[in-house]
């Protein structure tokens, strides 16, 4: 998943790592390698000396990528100051396995932190992510050349390597991914804190990248550092010029390991359609809210791309169920439903809004965006093989890498997960969450439906969804700029 190249941009490139800007698209093979410090000394010579691969524009993309992030256990076990790590967010220091942060999140029975594979506690936790991305053929020995060097195996315990696949740009279940991103105003061209009235892709900087103003015209809590000796080398900040700041040009990285059960997706939808593979399509299709192909369910202009659309003339989810994945996870009409007129806009500025249900949900979908660009691991399953019951009886595991980027994990990432995705309330439908994504346990009201109006009005609900995605494993990460790389390198030795 990435974004469209993007010209100009206000933030340091070279102190930015290219994730944050380019997605890597065309560098179709990665691998995520979680480590843990054995030797904190011998880490940070190894950070020292790492060459991430910055957000410079090139005429064209580098053959390979190297970029690195870590948990607050990690920046610990390097020898960064408590005090320094606790002026991150209380969502990246407390981390995603946090028991009430679980409950939020909606990872409980079978996705709960205790069953995951790494990152559920405070031993499998990772304290480093290294992320490789290369051009097809090109991984292994890149990878090679940097974990045979001697810092790395002194440095380093390695406690997973999630290996990804090609599935040229679809996810398991067989849907074109990676279509809708925010457009991020990297130039700073527009005034963040002005109000908007409807949909419209823009986010401010702030929202993606730490030190800049974001929705709200304010700038992301972050570490900001006396100056010294030892801070020497890192960024003034732009809110405050006296003070260095450890958290400009970078970002917070959460990722997920979610295991997609593609068979059990797809036997589910058959036998609703009662063996009609067509139907069954259409249902799987107004689950995620698109097609297969990527199209949008409501109907857009002929010259419109595939993310040019809201859901205005659809208000009552007759096109594009309003519990569908893509509308949780972005409902889009902005601020005010229906677009309205200045008399509108006048009457709602001195506090008569409209009250209609879907206002809550619709007010504030600027300050909830992220920025996705996961990866899909294990091969695709061939319809016969999901015909025939997954392959070798679904001891495979197969399913995403979710990553995404964000400067306000809980006003970002975990707001859609939890007030509109794991949401068993959300916007007037009681008793179900995310047919795709949600954890259908069963619960007193139900979280296992999913209704379908039609034009009419009339309601269809599909019931006894059984659990498609578990999460298997997850951490929060804070990914630096280079200059902060540099201090944590440093740190101890100064
Ligand atoms: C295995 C799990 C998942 C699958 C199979 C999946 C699948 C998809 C698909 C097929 C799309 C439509 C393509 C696009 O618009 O780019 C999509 C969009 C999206 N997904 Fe997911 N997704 C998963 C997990 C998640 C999670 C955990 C979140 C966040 C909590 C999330 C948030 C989003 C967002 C924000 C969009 C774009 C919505 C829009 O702007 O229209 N997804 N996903």
């Amino acid at each position: 998943m990435g974004g469209a190249p993007v010209t100009r941009t206000v933030i340091d490139d070279e102190d930015t790592q290219g994730l944050l800007r380019f997605g890597y698209r065309d560098l179709r093979e990665a691998t995520y390698v979680l480590l843990r410090v054995r030797n904190a000394a011998a880490a940070r010579a190894w950070l020292g000396s790492a060459r991430l691969t910055s957000a410079v524009l090139c005429p064209d993309a580098p053959d390979t990528a190297l970029q690195v992030a870590f948990t607050a256990q990690g920046l610990s076990a390097l020898g960064v100051p408590v005090a320094v790590i606790n002026g991150f967010s209380h969502e990246f220091v407390s981390g995603v396995n946090e028991p009430s942060r679980s409950r939020r999140l909606g990872d409980v029975g079978p996705d709960e932190p205790g069953r995951w594979t790494w990152g559920g506690n405070p031993g499998t936790t990772p304290h480093v992510l290294v992320m490789f991305f290369a051009r097809p053929g090109k991984l292994q020995s890149f990878m090679q050349r940097i974990v045979e060097d001697v810092a790395w195996m002194d440095g380093f315990e390695e406690i997973r390597r999630l290996t990804t696949t090609d599935l040229d740009d679809n996810e398991p279940f067989g849907f074109k991914d990676g279509i809708s991103q925010p457009e991020i105003d990297w130039a700073l061209r527009t005034d963040a804190a002005a109000s908007r009235i409807g949909y419209d892709n823009r986010a401010a900087l702030g929202e993606f990248v730490l030190g800049y103003p974001n929705e709200y015209g304010k700038y992301t809590e972050r570490p900001l550092l006396d100056p010294g000796p030892a801070t020497r080398t890192l960024p003034s900040a732009l809110d405050a010029p006296r003070r260095k700041d450890l958290g400009r040009n970078g970002t917070y990285l959460v990722m997920r390991q979610l295991r997609q059960d593609v068979a059990g997706f797809w036997r589910f939808l058959e036998d609703q359609a009662k063996g009609d593979r067509a139907l069954a399509e259409r249902l799987g299709s107004v689950m995620v809210g698109r097609t297969k192909a990527g199209d949008p369910l409501v109907t857009t202009a002929p010259s419109a791309s595939q993310n040019d659309f809201d859901f205005d003339d659809d208000p009552l989810g007759a096109t594009c169920p309003i519990g569908a994945h893509i509308r949780r996870a972005n409902p889009r009409n902005a601020d005010y439903v229906g677009h309205p007129g200045w008399v509108g806009r006048l009457f709602a500025a001195l506090g008569f809004g409209r009250t209609g249900f879907r206002d809550d949900l619709t007010s504030s979908v600027r300050f909830h965006r992220i920025l996705r660009r996961g990866r899909e691991y294990e091969r695709a399953l061939s319809p016969e093989e999901i015909g025939a019951g997954g392959d070798a009886g679904e001891r495979v595991e197969r399913g995403l890498h979710f990553v995404c980027l964000n400067a306000n994990i809980s006003r970002q990432f975990e707001f859609v997960q939890n007030a509109w995705a794991m949401n068993d309330r959300f916007s007037g439908l009681p008793g179900e969450n995310d047919p795709l994504i949600g954890n259908h346990v069963a619960t007193a009201s139900g979280a296992n439906t999913f209704t379908v109006p039609n034009e009419n009005g009339m309601r269809q609900r599909v019931s006894g969804i059984p659990q498609f995605v578990t999460v298997r494993g997850g951490a929060y990460f804070f990914l630096p700029g280079l200059r902060a790389m540099r201090y944590f390198a440093a740190v101890g030795s100064a």
